[in-house]
């Protein structure tokens, strides 16, 4: 029976010029390269000039993967960003993005799921195209995480970087079957009561301020192996494929060990498994796209290819998009 799928038709990224390295942190906090790396796998980080705005970065990259696509931004009528860190409260970052394409039909919004966003905007934009509301979606994760930085607890600065990927998403009519192109499963999760340990002590609607990262890195640690390697399960178990059967594991960037951990968990073999966060660490919603876009300019991903992609972030949230390329 024919079904609607959401095939993805580009991707693309953008990492801002400027480079932090291990060194660079450890003049500013009580840290070192060799503890960074042993602790997390981070090299160095990208971060944003003052004046480069997450959209900015959200818009390079979506260039990119429109042009990948060969779409036009105009034919373009959803754009979803995935920004914990927005330009302005208001009005949202997606239709600044939406603006500076020169897009002006359809919708555009923000979804705040912090680094689970670019799995949630999958989801979303994917549950749009099926439904048969929009036709074409630019889902992007973009984030300027070092401007919510506290500069001085090593704990958390030492883990996160700037930047943004994008994909563009087109309906398209599939046989409804195993070998169908696009995200054939997505699961979303969230649960409030580990609000705790990883959020931000500030927002518009309670300090009148931005505030700043917090986190209990022991604890997320914990939750992150458990909860991602759990999610993995319940989509390859609705999806009815093995978890040998995929071709690429593009996970969210947060800490190599976890990545290890969830790996040891399902029985991956590491060559599955893009790792970028040596050299851009922690990006929130925008680290699944580089990651993505990393495979595909080393050639990692052809058409026909099962690609799953995983986070898990603040809230907490978490979830996992089976698609195929
Ligand atoms: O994307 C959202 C999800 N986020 C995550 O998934 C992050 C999850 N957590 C982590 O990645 C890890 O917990 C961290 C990398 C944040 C920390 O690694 P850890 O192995 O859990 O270290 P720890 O917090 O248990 O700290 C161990 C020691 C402590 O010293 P004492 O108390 O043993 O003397 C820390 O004070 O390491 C110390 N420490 C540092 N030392 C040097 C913490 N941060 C640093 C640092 N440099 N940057």
């Amino acid at each position: 029976m024919a079904v609607i799928r959401s095939v993805i038709r580009g991707v693309g990224a953008y990492l801002p010029r400027r480079i932090m390295t291990n060194a660079d942190i450890a003049r500013i906090v009580d840290t070192s390269d060799e503890w960074i790396i042993e602790r997390t796998g981070i090299k160095r980080r990208h971060i944003a000039e003052d004046g480069e705005l997450t959209s900015d970065l959200g818009i390079a990259a979506a260039r990119q993967a429109l042009v990948r696509a060969g779409v036009d931004p105009v034919d373009i009528d959803l754009v979803i960003c995935a920004t914990a860190t927005p330009d302005r409260t208001f009005p949202a970052t997606a239709v600044r993005i939406q603006s500076g394409l020169g897009i002006t039909k359809g919708a555009a919004f923000d979804l705040q799921a912090v680094c689970s966003g670019f799995v949630y905007g999958l989801a979303t934009a994917d549950n749009f195209l099926k439904a048969g509301q929009f036709k074409r979606a630019l889902v992007v994760g973009a984030e300027t995480f070092s401007r919510i930085l506290d500069w001085s607890d090593r704990g958390t600065c030492v883990l996160f970087g700037d930047g943004a990927g994008a994909v563009v998403l087109e309906a398209q009519s599939q046989h409804g079957d195993r070998e169908d192109r696009g995200i054939l499963a997505t699961r979303l999760r969230s649960d409030g009561r580990f609000e705790d340990l990883l959020y931000v002590d500030g927002g518009p609607g309670s300090t009148k301020t931005t505030g700043h990262l917090r986190m209990n890195g022991r604890e997320v640690f914990r939750h992150a192996v458990q909860k991602i390697s759990g999610v993995i399960e319940e989509t390859l178990l609705m999806s009815g494929f093995a978890a040998d059967e995929i071709d690429l594991y593009v996970p969210h960037q947060a800490n190599k060990r976890i990545l290890d951990g969830i790996a040891k968990k399902l029985g991956v073999s590491p060559e599955k498994i893009v790792m970028t966060l040596s050299h851009h660490g922690n990006t929130s919603a925008a680290s699944i796209p580089l990651a993505l876009n990393q495979a595909f300019e080393e050639h990692r991903v052809a058409e026909g290819n099962l690609v799953l992609m995983e986070a898990m972030g603040g809230g907490f949230t978490w979830g996992a998009v089976l698609a195929r390329w």
